[in-house]
């Protein structure tokens, strides 16, 4: 199992909600209708986490219809999502 980081734009989120129905472990709804990043830095504007690698996450960031959510492989520095 790799690593790899979610960097979460805030500004971007619409509050579709999709993320917390997925991957509940990170994400979470706040009482403005928008998306948490459980556990987060902020950086820029920008919501920084680094975690395991796993199928919750990919399908929480697959499934923002605004591609609020991206992920990067820490090893490769690659953009998965
Ligand atoms: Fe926002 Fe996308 Fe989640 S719009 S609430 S980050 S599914």
């Amino acid at each position: 199992m790799g690593k790899i980081k979610i960097i979460y734009n805030r500004e971007t989120c619409i509050g579709a909600a999709a993320c917390a129905a997925m991957d509940p472990k990170y994400f979470e709804m706040d009482s403005e209708g928008k998306a948490v990043l459980k556990g987060a830095k902020e950086i820029d504007g920008k919501f920084i986490l680094e975690i395991d690698d796993n199928d919750d996450t990919y399908q929480a960031a697959e499934s923002c219809p605004v591609r609020a959510i991206k992920l990067i492989n820490l090893e490769s520095g690659e953009e998965i999502i």
